[in-house]
């Protein structure tokens, strides 16, 4: 395929060499000069393994040149790729001046140009990128989107040092267009690259590289906080963090990576704060550690700002333990919003079959009395009475027999969900989730 690959640094230099590799040919452009000559004579524009012998190769069999002239480029190609830098700004926002100028200079140069032209962004962009660029050529160009051309998002995951692996063995492929004919051509420009291609909302494109890099530099500073503790109790962390990571079912793992309600039990926030004390008693500031407890209580908060803006009275939880399959109560993040919604005057109702007060026992039973001495009245057995003696229910957890609960509260009730129950509610009017 005939591709134009605009920015010609650590991205687009890659891009220009390794799509090369795949049999493509590929005009780069930049507004450097410097680079530009640097690829027209054999030359990478950035220091990297393997990229040197792959743009001298290429260069050498004409499958790759680079011009400062963009009309030039869109004009011999079918598709572009934009690798522009998106750097910070001085307040922290990504500064997108270099993504808007590129895509007017394109919409400028497919004014006159008959055949459909794909437009593939592999920057990384804020979310809503992808439309307004597509509006940008819109107005420059006079030609409809999807119609004439049209723009996918494709975010890219290679990392600088391993680069020219990591474009040939991503972690997938990720493409996301309002249009179905841009999506199957960049299909086809990766279609020797052996890896997933998955197909998702333009929204989620967008925001996916936000997310892994936070996520990345979430992980260094966590193992940096757990390592100066250790080091202040004459602990190996080396080799506590190689246990840690050896646990491949819940540390490292897809466990407790679903957007949902916040965590509790008689375990978690108990051992967290342990930590959090540890860490204190040794002098070691953890600010990750300590701001663990405060995100989850944010949580809780918007959990019962939620509820109160329905504007109902009377609030039925089905569920009330922190998870399924237990009738442990203690610190159970539900527990504290009907606590805290009775406390306000609203009339709370529960159903959980996991809960039989006459079995409860210790400090599992002192804890539920402590936060809710009225529990006998405002539990229920049967489900159909604790349906209709509510306006909103609370979907805490899924449970035995969720499906019997959606059967009689879809279209019927208001349903406030915070652990995605089902996916049929999505598009009933009267459903909010707590994190969708
Ligand atoms: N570097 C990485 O490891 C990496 C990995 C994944 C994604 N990304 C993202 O990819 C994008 C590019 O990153 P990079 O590191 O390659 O940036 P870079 O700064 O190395 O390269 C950007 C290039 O774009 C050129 N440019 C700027 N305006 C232009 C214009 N109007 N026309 C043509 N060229 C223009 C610049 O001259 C420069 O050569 C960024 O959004 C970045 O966040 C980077």
């Amino acid at each position: 395929m005939k591709i134009s690959i605009f920015g010609l640094g650590y991205v687009g230099c890659v891009g220009l060499g390794c799509l090369a590799e795949l049999g493509h040919e590929l005009i780069g452009v930049d507004i450097d000069v410097e680079k530009v000559n640097l690829i027209n004579n054999g030359k990478a524009t950035i220091v990297e393994k393997e990229i040197d012998g792959i743009i001298e190769k290429n260069r050498s069999s004409n499958l790759i040149r680079a011009t400062t002239n963009c009309s030039e480029a869109v004009e011999k190609t079918d598709i572009a790729i934009i690798c522009v830098g998106t750097p910070n700004d001085t307040n922290g926002h990504l500064d997108m001046s270099h993504i808007y100028s590129i895509s007017k200079d394109i919409g400028q140069a497919i004014k006159n140009k008959n055949e459909f032209f794909t437009i593939a962004v592999r920057s990384t962009v804020i979310p809503g990128t992808n439309c307004k660029i597509a509006e940008i050529i819109e107005l420059e160009s006079g030609k409809k989107n999807i119609k004439d051309f049209c723009v996918v998002s494709n975010p890219e995951f290679l990392r600088e040092g391993t680069a020219v692996k990591d474009f040939f063995n991503p972690p997938y492929t990720v493409l996301a267009s309002e249009s179905e004919k841009g999506i199957e051509k960049m299909q086809k420009v990766y279609e020797n690259i052996d890896s997933e291609i998955i197909k998702v909302s333009i929204g989620v494109a967008e925001l996916i590289k936000f997310v892994n890099n936070s996520y990345h530099g979430l992980k260094v500073a966590f193992a940096n906080e757990i390592g100066r503790i250790c080091k202040s109790l004459n602990i190996d962390s080396r080799v506590l963090m190689e246990l840690f990571v050896k646990d491949s079912s819940l540390n490292i793992s897809q466990a407790y990576f679903k957007p949902g309600f916040a965590y509790g039990g008689s375990c978690l926030p108990k051992d967290l704060k342990a930590l959090n004390t540890i860490s204190h008693d040794n002098y070691i500031k953890t600010p990750i550690l300590s701001s663990i407890e405060i995100s989850n209580q944010i949580h809780i908060e918007y959990a019962f700002e939620l509820i109160k803006n329905k504007n109902k009275k009377n609030i039925g939880f089905y569920g009330l333990s922190f998870k399924d399959g237990t009738d442990d109560l203690r610190f159970s993040p539900a527990l504290e919003v009907a606590e805290r919604l009775l406390g306000k005057g609203y009339g709370v109702r529960i159903y959980d079959k996991n809960i039989n007060i006459s079995k409860l026992m210790g400090k599992n039973k002192n804890f539920l009395f402590e936060k809710l001495p009225h529990i006998n009245e405002i539990l229920q057995d049967d489900l159909d009475t604790f349906i209709s003696s509510v306006e909103i229910i609370v979907v805490v957890n899924k449970g035995e027999n969720i499906s019997a609960l959606n059967e009689r509260v879809l279209g019927k009730k208001e349903v406030v969900d915070l652990v995605r129950v089902t996916e049929k509610f999505k598009n009933y009017e009267f459903y909010e989730g707590i994190c969708w």
